[in-house]
């Protein structure tokens, strides 16, 4: 801006120097400013038959930083967000144990606690992309995740507190909505990471992320961190229930399809610029910003490209570096103003290396809706336009 900007020179042209502002109590729980509105979770009306049994998607675009502030986490429900009082939460541990116990939520408070961060990614995430670039915005095409520092207690202490049998070798956990959503977990996970939760971002979990406890299961499919956890059997086999069978199988082109394929596969996309957040400032220094995450562990490396693949460089890993959480990139570059086919591509601690669409589809085919961890391309024009191409 000039010097003589009225915005710099001129007290009228700035009422907020000039009146009092709010005061302290004016809104006791805090709100974003009214000029940042348009940063919501949004849902696509068509994916989904109806709005009880569906899902919205986190604005990644409009994000900084690894945490995903908890009223902007998508949600996906399958038979509505359940209220619940927290005095009326029950957790039964049954099955395979010593001791068939009923906890209270006074009750799980009592055991030691850890804080996490850690991504959940639906395994739908990007799923309307395997036959071709189809929704034009990183909100859409990559919104079904969200990365929260968790506190809560290790799912291992409330299961030898009941008491595991010899026998034991899977979890069955499962939802007090109406949805009674159920997942069946090996026990060795369970016992590894897995938490229930109570907290989220420092505050009680949201209603729609199943206050007031749910299921952590660090860097698996999203389906398996069961909200409004009410029930915890022990026993010697999967129970094949719906969500394992039916959904979340992987269909491949024979007609086969895989499943209990939990971990999440390295991952990334470039949230700015892209078709909601274009370059509006002309060419110059440009800033090219992103997420990465694994299921596997940390990010190691992300390369970004901005000729469609040509040529790769290093990005910048911004902030906290964390086992199966959210890692923010950054590449700065100097736009001549020409078109680019920007794409990035991570890599992660277990060496595995995100695939091209053309590579994933090689193995998995184009039946599927899950797990399509493939890089994406977003074309920007010389307005810095950006659209949701493939390129092979
Ligand atoms: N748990 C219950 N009880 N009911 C549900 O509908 N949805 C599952 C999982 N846990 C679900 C649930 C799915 S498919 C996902 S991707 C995540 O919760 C979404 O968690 P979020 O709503 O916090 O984003
Ligand atoms: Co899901």
């Amino acid at each position: 801006a000039r010097a003589d900007d009225p915005l710099i020179t001129d007290l009228d042209a700035q009422p907020w120097t000039q009146f009092l502002g709010d005061p302290v109590d004016a809104m006791p729980y805090g709100m974003p400013s009214e000029h940042e509105a348009h940063v919501v979770r949004r849902t696509v009306s068509w994916l989904t038959a109806d709005a009880t049994s569906s899902i919205n998607f986190t604005p990644l675009h409009e994000l900084e930083g690894i945490i995903t502030p908890n009223g902007l986490c998508f949600e996906r429900h399958h038979g509505g967000a359940a209220h619940i009082a927290p005095g009326d939460w029950r957790l039964m541990v049954n099955g395979l144990v010593g001791r068939q116990s009923v906890f209270t939520l006074a009750d799980i408070m009592r055991f030691p606690r850890v804080t996490r961060t850690h991504f959940l990614e639906c395994a739908a995430n990007s799923g309307m992309e395997w036959r071709g670039a189809q929704l034009n915005g990183c909100q859409y095409t990559h919104g079904m995740i969200h990365n929260v520092m968790y506190t809560g207690v290790p799912l291992r202490l409330v299961l030898e507190e009941a008491g595991l049998k010899g026998a034991a070798a899977w979890v069955l956990a499962e939802g007090a909505d109406a949805a009674g959503m159920t997942r069946s977990i090996p026990l060795d996970k369970c016992l590894d990471d897995c938490l229930i939760a109570t907290h989220m971002n420092g505050e009680r979990l949201r209603p729609e992320q199943g206050y007031p406890a749910r299921l952590v299961v660090p860097g698996w499919e999203g389906n398996m961190w069961v909200k409004w956890l009410r029930r915890i059997e022990v026993g010697d086999h999967p129970w094949h229930h719906r969500e394992e069978t039916s959904k979340y199988t992987d269909l491949l082109a024979d007609g086969t399809a895989r499943r209990f394929t939990w971990e999440m596969d390295v991952k990334s996309v470039i949230t700015s610029p892209s078709p909601q957040a274009p370059i509006t400032h002309g060419r110059g220094p440009t800033v090219i910003s992103g997420v990465a995450w694994s299921g596997r562990g940390r990010v190691a490396e992300v390369h970004v490209t901005t000729d469609g693949g040509v040529n790769w460089t290093k990005a910048r890993i911004e902030g906290p570096s964390l086992d199966k959480s959210m890692h923010r990139f950054n590449h700065e570059f100097d736009w001549d103003g020409a078109p680019l086919l920007l794409q990035s591509r991570a890599i992660d601690t277990a060496g595995y290396v995100q695939p091209t669409k053309d590579a994933l589809r090689a193995v998995r085919g184009v039946n599927s809706i899950y797990h399509n961890n493939a890089i994406q391309t977003w074309a920007v024009d010389s307005d810095g336009r950006a659209e949701n191409v493939e390129i092979s």
